[in-house]
């Protein structure tokens, strides 16, 4: 190697700014806190609208699917409850009963991207009302969702 080519590495070593550990880590929870509260969108374009007070979260739910057609209500909206944890990146289980009978609830995690951008990563069931014990078997559907935080305020 050249006398200049290591000339740049060790200026390119004194330079760099050496952050301690602990700052990062108290950095990261201050840049990237989740905010339940707000306009959530997943990838199939049905929005959350919800409100965290506490560990208790209220909303309302539009699906961009449904079952059945008709089976999520005229407006495909539904009320919202569910409940949240603390911390930068907390845990959430959201529940709706649809119009027809029907419930999902979505479990998850909300994360913060590199970029600050905010997700939630849930996993969702939706309960289909069965006419009897023998219908039971395909009532129940699972799936994944992923949310994006949008910038629309509440
Ligand atoms: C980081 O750690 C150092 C040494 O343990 C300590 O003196 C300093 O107060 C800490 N800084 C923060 C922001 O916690
Ligand atoms: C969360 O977002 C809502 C709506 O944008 C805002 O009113 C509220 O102050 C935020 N909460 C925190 C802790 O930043």
């Amino acid at each position: 190697m050249s006398s200049l080519m290591w000339y740049l590495l060790f200026v390119t070593l004194i330079t760099s700014p050496t952050v301690p550990a602990n700052e990062s880590s108290t950095q990261d929870v201050k840049v990237g806190a989740c905010n339940i509260t707000g306009v959530w969108r997943n990838e199939l374009g049905s929005t959350m609208r919800v409100k965290a007070e506490g560990s208790e979260v209220r909303g309302v739910y539009q699906t961009a699917v449904e079952s059945m057609s008709g089976a999520a209500g005229l407006d495909r909206t539904a009320q919202i409850l569910g409940i949240v944890g603390d911390g930068a990146q907390p845990t959430v289980s959201l529940s709706v009963l649809w119009e027809k009978g029907s419930c999902s609830a979505w479990v998850g995690q909300c994360f913060i991207l590199g970029d600050g951008a905010q997700v939630l990563k849930t996993f969702w069931m939706l309960r289909s009302v069965a006419d009897n014990l023998a219908g039971d078997w395909g009532s129940t559907r699972l799936g994944e969702d992923l949310f994006f935080k949008t910038s629309i305020s509440n």
